[in-house]
């Protein structure tokens, strides 16, 4: 295969966190599907697995979630910090900003030692939620609501943004999602996070610099362009002809193609099935059934399948939740895996450093500033 760049293929790293089989499209935590783990665990339960590299048994499970129930409320100095960005920056901006300020109060920030990086990534799971919900609460004018430690994870980012406690789908849907996005192998921000860790730099450097990675629309920003796609279109009757305007014109249609799977995301399956039954309840069940049609077009015209950000889409939109929070909970997600890849790259480091080919002028003797008349090439 010629090399198109983009690193495509090559190994970076030797990891036990995630597998992805691309021509299969099978999605493997730690050894475990992700299907058996949408299907009977959540999310705190894959958080310690993809910490600790196994299932918790209960007391251990039932430890870690009051971990991050106790470490979910936000230090005066992090609340101060989001509530000035609230009316101003965007979501993911924020999330960048109020990662990184989280750092200076945070007890083991001068420690890469292995149970720190714990400690921190457990505060950082747990924050994050906390983060996003108060930043949209403050830029609705509305107070923010603390963190109800009774509820689990999922439930209690729905209850912090709206102030109502979710249904038993609601909160089970928003589960499922975030497991989903909890790792995925070598995927760019992972990568951003490893390459960080790797300069012995700490766990919330890493993660900051792979919040700006994940931000990018070829990454975590898909999800919010699927849904501005959805509105732009607005009917059924245009779908065919809109998507095939698109392609002429070399646009990407976000939320499909992927880098190592040529067939179903396995994620986008069981979100297509989550955000179905969502549809069947709720009084829009059209952005499901354009979704549907949008794949089958994308599929005759490109032969592209969905990925996980086409259909967390229209998931999170029937959860009530802005557009604009679609990235950030997919960081909010994700930090598990970055977190995970923190700590196993900082547990038998080497700088990554690779070399670029040089492909620039030949030597040539510096001009004073005198005797250039015309530009010099580049
Ligand atoms: C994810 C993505 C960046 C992977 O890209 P990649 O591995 O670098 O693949 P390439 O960019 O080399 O694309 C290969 C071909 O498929 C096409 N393609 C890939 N994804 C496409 C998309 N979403 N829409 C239209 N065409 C697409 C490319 O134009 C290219 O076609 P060509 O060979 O005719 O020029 C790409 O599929 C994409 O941009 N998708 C949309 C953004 C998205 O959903 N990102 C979230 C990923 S989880």
């Amino acid at each position: 295969m010629a090399d198109k760049g983009g690193l495509e293929g090559i190994v970076v790293a030797r990891s036990r966190l995630c597998s992805i089989d691309g021509q299969k499209g099978v999605l493997i935590y730690g050894g475990y599907d992700v299907g058996d783990l949408a299907e009977h665990s959540s999310y705190e339960e894959t958080c310690f697995l993809i910490l600790r590299g196994r299932l918790p048994r209960r007391d251990e499970l039932d430890a870690f979630t009051s971990d991050l129930a106790a470490a979910s409320p936000l230090s005066g100095e992090t609340a101060a910090v989001i509530d000035m960005l609230a009316s101003h920056a965007a979501p993911m901006e924020m999330l960048r900003t109020a990662v990184s300020a989280d750092s200076f109060d945070d007890p083991d920030k001068d420690s890469n030692a292995e149970e720190a990086n714990f400690r921190k990534a457990t505060r950082l799971i747990a924050k994050m939620p906390t983060m996003v919900a108060r930043y949209d609460r403050r830029r609705r004018e509305l107070d923010p609501v603390e963190p109800d430690p009774g509820l689990g994870h999922a439930a209690n980012f729905l209850y912090m943004l709206s102030g109502e406690r979710p249904d038993q789908q609601a909160a089970r849907t928003f589960d499922v999602a975030l497991i989903l996005h909890a790792d995925h192998e070598m995927n760019a921000s992972t990568f951003t996070a490893r390459v960080i860790a790797s300069t012995l730099s700490d766990m919330h450097s890493a993660i900051t610099g792979a919040i700006g990675a994940l931000k990018g629309p070829l990454h975590g920003g898909a999800n919010e362009q699927v849904m501005h796609l959805l509105m732009d279109i607005g009917s059924d009757e245009n779908i065919e002809q809109e998507i095939r305007g698109r392609l002429d014109r070399k646009e990407r249609i976000m939320g499909f193609g992927h880098r190592v799977y040529k067939t179903y995301d396995p994620r986008a399956v069981i979100l297509k099935r989550y955000s179905r039954t969502l549809a069947e309840r709720s009084d829009e069940p059209h952005w499901f059934a354009m979704s549907e049609h949008i794949e089958k077009a994308v599929m005759e015209e490109k032969g592209l399948y969905p990925n996980v950000d086409f259909y967390s889409a229209s998931t999170y939109h029937y959860l009530g939740i802005e557009t604009g929070l679609f990235t950030p909970i997919f960081a909010m997600s994700r930090v598990v895996g970055w977190a995970a890849h923190v700590i196993e790259q900082h547990g038998d480091n080497r700088l990554i450093r690779p070399s670029s080919e040089y492909v620039g002028p030949a030597l040539r003797p510096y001009q004073p500033i005198e005797q250039r008349t015309a530009p010099e090439a580049a």
